[in-house]
């Protein structure tokens, strides 16, 4: 390596070295937050959410609040589970996700889909599936999807475990779908059409240092969460919510970049969701055989880049199969 690929390996091993002490301050703030913080935290209304979230949303009790009986023991294994799936619960994980890279703070923050919004929000007829969802059901669709897995049974230890986990978060919370903070905020239209080489400018200025020149991510050496993989075969697959153009823009507006939330404009924030969603990533697990075919049924959408040509490219044509790769560390998440 000559004396400048090294200086510049150097700054760059530096920059990252930053980036990941600053995610874990920003993590342990969060979640080491004494109440009176996480008051501030859950109500903080990003600058362009609609005029809802600003009601002062729900405040789950700390993590150090669980139970030490059966019940919080079920409990504590739901919050392992949601922020380590591939260990606590690796047969019905394909990816290197965890549930709290998208629902952030251990699914507890406001704005970023917490389970207490989603806990008193079922039973609910999806359009997805056309029929009304239990709350576990809805689980299953985020092992199916976001996680790139296999839907655990109904009943599964995995199952009970998260859903204990939400209930007790949820507990004092309104039984109520519009309850304030629920899901990503709406955002409204981009002023100018969402366009992908603008994204891919938002991105390498704003996301490229974290997640990766290529959107793969990158994996910490000790087991501590990394920063995860937005497209590739790490990431959700073509029939997760994070496909959408219109969740990815409203989540990464309200989350994005970490520790910057609020920061990029409504514009920025389509046009780099519009870049990360015409990416290859695993197959849509509903694949009929035919991408037009998945798409007409599945992604037809202005919000889906599925079965469109993006730079001569046909997006689901190279995508590997769903479902994940096996894992090294196949441990059973069975009782
Ligand atoms: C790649 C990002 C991603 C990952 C990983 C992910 N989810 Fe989600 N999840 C979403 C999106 C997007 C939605 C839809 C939010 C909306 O419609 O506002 C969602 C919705 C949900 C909902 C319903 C929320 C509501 O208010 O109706 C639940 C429950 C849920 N996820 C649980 C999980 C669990 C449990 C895991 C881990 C096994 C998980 N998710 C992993 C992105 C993700
Ligand atoms: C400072 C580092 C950092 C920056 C910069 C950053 N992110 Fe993230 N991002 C993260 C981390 C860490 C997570 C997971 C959060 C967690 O687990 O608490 C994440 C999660 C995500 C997720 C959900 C998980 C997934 O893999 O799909 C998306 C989407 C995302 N980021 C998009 C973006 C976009 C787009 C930008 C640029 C506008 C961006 N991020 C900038 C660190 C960063």
């Amino acid at each position: 390596m000559s004396a400048i690929a090294r200086s510049i390996a150097a700054a760059a091993a530096l920059f990252l070295a930053g980036a990941v002490a600053y995610v874990s301050s920003t993590r342990a703030k969060v979640s080491n937050a004494t109440p009176r913080t996480e008051a501030a935290v859950a109500s903080t209304p990003s600058p362009q959410a609609p005029s809802d979230s600003k009601r002062s949303a729900f405040i789950p009790p700390p993590l150090n609040a669980m139970p030490k009986d059966d019940f919080g023991k079920m409990v504590r294994l739901g919050e392992q589970i949601f922020e380590d799936p591939a260990h606590h619960a690796s047969a019905y994980v394909g990816n290197d996700l965890r549930c709290s890279n998208c629902h952030l703070d251990a699914g507890r923050l406001a704005n970023s889909a917490p389970m207490w919004g989603a806990y008193v929000s079922y039973p609910a007829y999806r359009s997805k599936n056309g029929h009304v969802n239990t709350f576990e059901e809805r689980l299953q669709g985020c092992f199916r999807f976001s996680m790139n897995g296999k839907a655990p049974p109904l009943g599964d230890k995995v199952l009970v475990a998260l859903e204990s986990y939400s209930y007790w978060m949820s507990r004092g919370a309104r039984v109520d779908p519009d309850i304030a903070g629920r899901g990503y905020p709406k955002l409204d239209k981009p002023p100018m059409p969402a366009d992908y080489k603008r994204g891919q400018q938002v991105y390498d200025e704003n996301c490229a240092l974290c997640h990766g020149a290529h959107g793969t991510g990158r994996q910490a050496n000790d087991g501590s969460p990394g920063f995860p993989a937005l497209w590739g075969p790490d990431s959700f697959n073509w029939g997760a919510g994070m496909g959408s153009f219109e969740n990815a823009a409203a989540f990464i507006r309200a989350n994005m970049p970490l520790g910057l939330a609020g920061s990029l404009s409504v514009q920025d924030a389509w046009d780099v969701a519009t870049f990360m969603d015409s990416q290859e990533r695993p197959q849509d697990p509903r694949f009929t055989g035919s991408v037009a075919e998945t798409r007409q049924r599945f992604h037809n959408s202005s919000n889906s880049a599925y079965g469109t040509v993006v730079n001569g490219h046909l997006l689901g044509s190279d995508s590997i199969t769903s479902g994940g790769h096996p894992r090294a560390t196949e441990t059973s998440s069975r009782p």
